[in-house]
């Protein structure tokens, strides 16, 4: 039977990117033999122009019988003025939402090739190499929310951040699966020295821990965690945390990679996991044929990995990004004399050539 994939573009650089990476996904799969089966659907600004919502129910349908979503981007200009619940984003949402995709799993990593591009010093960022584990569905964001009227003159509001022990066991339980796969170390992020849900947080990490003899698992503190990522990223393998602190964090870390244009993400779910890069749908440089498409193409490693069990293909595809920069080849937004400067296509062949 083939496996069905369901590519959903969406808007901006959405199309051009996704195109890159199911071009990939071709050429590996007459190596490896995957036998995959694509189908398209709309999502985000581009639905809502045509059937008045950003997610049609067919498109979530799909998406939950598929074996693996790949995602483009959604959003831009162009719809801004769209009612705040049938806005662009609202897909993206609705999407993990439906699917139930409890874990949002970004790797950072810092490329040799790619080292000058870093902020920080060469010598502090040499090496990273960290998988930050972030829960995705539950905590302070989907916590009940409170705006209340004028009270003494002052507006006041409140948002409640909540976690029960199964929603902590099983994004900790990925978390020590993931570095079973990697070097055997997660650390745990929360402020309990402050919070309630950090302290359950901790108490449950701690027992889930004790199921995984062959992991390290250590307690930071959410603050301390965010400077020891900029002085000492190669201390950490895999980060897990709460939905707030993570989704801070991971935008913290992707620095450390080099360019946004490169950073890949899997969303982890009960059944259809879904696989995206973690930028936008870049509106500026939408049309022009010149966006990054390697992020998608590493969100597309992800999915053989992590949704096909196709682990020699997802390194094929891993290995050649890093050999085409190791090349040269630079798209726009990495690009700086003395480099081959190619297009999205252009790209897109360079990494074929290499697998
Ligand atoms: P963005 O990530 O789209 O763009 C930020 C900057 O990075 C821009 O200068 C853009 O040209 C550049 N960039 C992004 N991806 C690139 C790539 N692959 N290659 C080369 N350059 C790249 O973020 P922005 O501008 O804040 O948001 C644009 C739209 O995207 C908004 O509507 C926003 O809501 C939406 N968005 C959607 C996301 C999603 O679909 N998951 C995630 C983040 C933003
Ligand atoms: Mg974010």
């Amino acid at each position: 039977m083939p496996k069905k994939i369901v590519v959903i573009p969406g808007d901006g650089i959405g199309k051009e990117i996704t195109d890159g990476a199911v071009a990939v996904l071709q050429a590996v799969d007459k190596k490896y033999k995957l036998n995959l089966d694509y189908d398209y659907y709309d999502a985000g600004g581009t639905a809502y122009d045509k059937f008045g919502v950003p997610l049609p129910e067919d498109t979530l349908k799909a998406a939950q019988q598929a074996d693996a979503v790949l995602f483009g981007a959604v959003g831009g200009d162009k719809w801004d003025n769209v009612a705040p619940d049938l806005r662009p984003e609202k897909a993206i949402l609705g999407l993990r939402k439906g699917l139930g995709l409890y874990a949002n799993l970004r790797p950072v990593k810092t490329m040799d090739a790619l080292i000058e591009y870093s902020p920080l010093k060469p010598d502090i960022v040499r090496g990273t190499d960290v998988m930050i584990v972030r829960e995705l569905i539950g905590g302070v964001y989907f916590g009940d929310k409170c705006e209340e009227e004028d009270y003494n003159g002052t507006k006041r509001a409140w948002d409640l951040e909540n976690y029960s022990i199964p929603e902590v066991e099983r994004i900790v339980n990925l978390a020590m699966q993931t570095a079973q796969g990697r070097k055997g170390k997660v650390t745990s992020v929360d402020k309990a020295n402050v919070l309630a849900t950090s302290r359950l947080w901790r108490r449950t990490a701690a027992q889930v821990a004790a199921k995984y003899p062959d992991v390290k698992m250590d307690n930071m503190y959410v603050d301390n965690c965010a400077m020891q990522l900029a002085i000492n990223p190669t201390r950490f393998d895999v980060i897990v945390t709460g939905n707030l602190f993570g989704d801070i964090l991971s935008d913290e870390a992707a620095v450390l990679g080099g360019s946004i244009g490169l950073m890949p993400s899997a969303s982890i779910g009960e059944q259809t996991s879904l696989y995206e890069p973690i930028h936008g749908s870049a509106p500026d440089i939408a049309g022009k044929g010149i966006a990054n498409p390697l992020g998608t193409i590493l969100s597309a490693a992800m999915l053989l990995r992590y949704s096909l069990q196709a682990d020699e293909a997802a390194d094929a595809i891993e290995k050649a990004v890093k050999d085409v920069l190791s090349q040269g080849y630079r798209t726009a937004d990495l690009y700086s004399e003395g480099f081959k400067k190619v297009n999205t296509e252009q790209m897109t062949q360079a990494v074929i050539a290499n697998l």
